[in-house]
């Protein structure tokens, strides 16, 4: 590493440090930031795991020609990361076969920073937060809510599963993993709390909240009026830039100048095609119900987004701009 690199990263690892004194309890980590000018190159990528099927193997291909294009820093996932019911445990095979032997690409052996979906909460979530899967795959890193601090930008992702009632009160044939979850309502308010403190206490230029459910989408499954009653306000109140979140399997940009922009990249594996409901076309900039990805590039004046689809064609691109 060049020295001038390397005063800057341990500078900013000191500045991370420091901003540790936050009586928040979410975690924090921190990504090194490699690129001289401090800038970063993200993949976004989500609702994938189902053993390469459904063009699952198409999109990371695709990924790693736009990763290696754009050296990539890391790679966030967000959610619903092993089909239908996520791992039965560290030792369930689809781990190897919805992950390590998918995403091949040397442009993609970078660090993943996932979140949980509603279908890995089917599963075992203690398995999919394990370290044993960091031994066997030292790019997994999967945590139900933390801080990720990585030069100027602060993510935040958050557990979105817990609030949603419908998994409580009408779960259909399916059980939830929620040890450790339980009580719910200390849960999620411990959370808001802590996410609320955190953005409070963040210096960084971009603030970005990483979760599964949709907040803004014209969607199947459509907005999650929870989090449009509980979360939003904290983000809109701490002036976050980007949501980005899964569960609909579609991608998509819905946003006004000015205000949060909602991104969805849910085109990880299989697509729900023609699935989509009414929304304000001034706020509805992209819908695609195909299969992709999205790229993020952030520097200190601007973030970038760019839509892909399983070819690798951009559909879309965007930005907002800091002085
Ligand atoms: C996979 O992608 C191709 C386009 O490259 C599309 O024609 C096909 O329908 C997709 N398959 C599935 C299962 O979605
Ligand atoms: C969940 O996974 C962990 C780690 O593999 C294992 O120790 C535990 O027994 C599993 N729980 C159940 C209910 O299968």
């Amino acid at each position: 590493m060049k020295k001038g690199v390397f005063m800057f990263s341990v500078r900013l690892m000191f500045l991370c440090i420091f901003i540790n004194g936050s009586l928040s309890k979410l975690e924090r980590l921190e990504h090194p930031v490699t690129k001289p000018d401090g800038s970063l190159n993200i993949l976004v990528v989500g609702d994938w795991g189902r053993e390469g099927e459904f063009n699952q193997s198409v999109v990371a291909h695709q990924m790693g020609m736009v990763g290696e294009q754009l050296d990539i820093d890391f790679v966030i996932s967000v959610g619903d990361n092993f089909y239908d019911d996520g791992l039965k445990g560290d030792n369930d095979p689809s781990f190897e076969a919805s992950f390590s032997h998918i995403y091949t690409h040397p442009s993609l052996k970078k660090q993943w920073y996932s979140v949980l979906g509603n279908h890995d909460y089917r599963g075992n979530v203690s398995a999919q937060l394990s370290k044993v899967l960091t031994q066997k795959d030292w790019r997994w890193f999967c945590r139900r809510s933390f801080v990720l601090c990585s030069g100027m930008v602060e993510f935040f992702f958050v557990d979105t599963n817990p609030f949603v009632d419908k998994y409580f009160t009408d779960p259909k044939d399916h059980t939830y993993d929620w040890s450790d979850v339980l009580p719910r309502n200390n849960y999620i308010s411990n959370l808001l709390d802590d996410l609320d403190l955190g953005l409070k206490r963040s210096r960084a230029t971009w603030k970005i909240i990483v979760g599964h459910h949709g907040i803004k989408t014209a969607g199947d499954h459509g907005v999650t009026q929870e989090l449009v009653d509980q979360l939003l306000p904290i983000l809109e109140e701490n002036k976050v830039d980007l949501y980005i979140n899964g569960h609909d399997h579609c991608l998509q940009h819905i946003g006004s100048d000015g205000e949060i922009q909602f991104l969805t990249s849910g085109g990880g594996s299989k697509a729900w095609r023609g699935n989509i409901q009414p929304w304000d076309p001034k706020e509805l900039k992209l819908y695609y119900d195909g299969q992709g990805f999205m790229s993020l590039h952030i520097s200190h004046s601007q973030a970038k987004f760019i839509y892909y689809d399983v070819s690798g064609n951009v559909l879309h691109q965007s930005s907002l701009s800091k002085n």
